[in-house]
């Protein structure tokens, strides 16, 4: 069937793919909101704009996420750049950037935030987009990823946001691009990890939909050790953390049956933390917040 409006679109695909999918594919190619779409059924298409529907069509029916077809992805109210090298920003990483806004809000104290594996730098971004802070500058941000591809589209993420100048993006493994300057830094303040680390298992790896497993990077998907290999390694390089007057929060994202275990690893870690869970909007355990004060009287470990 020739596809010569957006409505014989919308019919060739009709029950094949997601109306809202592809009402975004047709917007995309036109380059116009999806309001123009859903308001101009007879809006009559080019043969270039029929081509370039009919090839994203055949993309999105070959299981490819819409997020990688069109380049892009709403996180926390904002546009992010992404390409194959990078998670596509989920929805209950969003939590993770309110949690974190909460800690620093109307605080005096100088904060340093640091984003470990920060793929296309939404969870950093948004935060130092919605940084209210009074004094910006007492905020420091950072990110780390272990690739360097991923690490190219935060920081032009970081860029269209306008916040290119206030993190700094280091390539490395996890915490270690950072591990010899934490004498210099963070005495007095209060350190706050975000982390959305690899953390399936091999297991529920193998089970997730076609979409994740034939598009999104797996070493930004799994983790050995039941998917917590990437976590125990994080808590290790803290041991190495200096026992300064700091607040430290560390907040993670996890999948919900690894509740019980993190309740039996991290007190080995940090046996004076103070632990708690957190639900996502499905009702599912998938956050962990986990809070140690130091001093020089009570050093962290
Ligand atoms: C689950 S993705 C999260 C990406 C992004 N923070 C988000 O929430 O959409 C995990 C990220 O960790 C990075 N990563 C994997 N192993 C790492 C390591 N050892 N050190 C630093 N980053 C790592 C991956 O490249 C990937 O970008």
């Amino acid at each position: 069937m020739e596809i010569k409006t957006i409505s014989d679109s919308q019919k060739k695909y009709f029950q094949k793919i997601d109306s809202l999918d592809l009402e975004l594919l047709i917007a995309h190619t036109l380059e116009k909101p999806r309001e123009f779409v859903l308001a101009h059924p007879k809006y009559a298409l080019t043969r270039d704009q029929e081509l370039r529907i009919e090839n994203y069509a055949k993309q999105r029916l070959n299981n490819e996420p819409l997020a990688y077809i069109i380049g892009h992805k709403e996180f926390f109210g904002l546009d992010f750049k992404i390409n194959k090298n990078t998670l596509i920003p989920r929805p209950e990483t969003e939590q993770l950037v309110e949690l974190a806004i909460q800690e620093i809000k109307n605080k005096s104290q100088k904060s340093i935030i640091i984003d470990v594996g920060t793929g296309s730098g939404c969870i950093i971004i948004s935060i130092a987009k919605n940084n209210k802070q009074r004094a910006m500058n007492d905020v420091k941000f950072y990110a780390t990823d272990i690739s360097s591809e991923a690490l190219k589209i935060a920081k032009q993420n970081a860029t269209a946001h306008g916040v290119e100048k206030k993190i700094k993006f280091l390539r490395g493994n996890l915490l270690a691009p950072l591990i010899g300057n934490w004498k210099l830094e963070i005495g007095n303040s209060r350190m706050i990890i975000l982390a959305n680390l690899p953390y399936l298992s091999k297991e529920i790896y193998n089970s997730t939909s076609p979409d994740v497993k034939n598009f999104e990077p797996k070493s930004a998907l799994v983790s050995a050790h039941a998917g917590l290999a990437h976590y125990e390694k994080l808590f290790k390089q803290l041991k190495k953390f200096p026992a300064a007057n700091c607040k430290l929060s560390i907040i993670l994202e996890f999948s919900p049956e690894q509740k019980p275990l993190l309740k039996k690893i991290i007190p080995k870690y940090f046996p004076k933390a103070e632990i708690k869970f957190h639900k996502d909007l499905c009702g599912l355990w998938r956050i962990c917040k986990i809070n140690i004060l130091s001093s020089r009287k009570n050093p962290l470990f």
